[in-house]
């Protein structure tokens, strides 16, 4: 059986954060060969999709980033940059651990 992971990216803002954090994610996904992943042996996708406005916006509007959530995980990830894709990547879709520093509560 097959599974999609999805990264909401809210590309709301003005500054158009949003869309260098999706690009960035995907060339991460790339680079870490994590766009498809074999867990407890079955296959996992993750997506990365851009979108309008989460409901989060204090995380886009008023820090310098954008806010994106995992699904179906449902981590909510705010104020996240183009630099924080890596990190990003590696810890949560690569490890299954949260980035703490990073991650809001709704
Ligand atoms: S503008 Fe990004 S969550 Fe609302």
């Amino acid at each position: 059986m097959s599974h999609t992971r999805h990264l909401f990216v809210c590309t709301k803002q003005k500054s158009g954060i949003g869309a260098e954090v999706a690009r960035a994610l995907k060339k991460e996904l790339k680079r870490q060969g994590l766009a498809k992943q074999v867990v407890d042996g079955e296959k996992l996708r993750t997506q990365v999709q851009t979108c309008d406005c989460l409901d989060l916006c204090k995380q886009c509007k008023k820090g310098h980033g954008a806010a994106l959530i995992v699904y179906p995980e449902g981590t909510v990830y705010g104020n996240v940059r183009p630099d924080d894709a890596a990190e990003l990547v590696a810890q949560h879709l690569g490890l299954g651990k949260v980035v703490k520093h990073l991650c809001i509560d709704k």
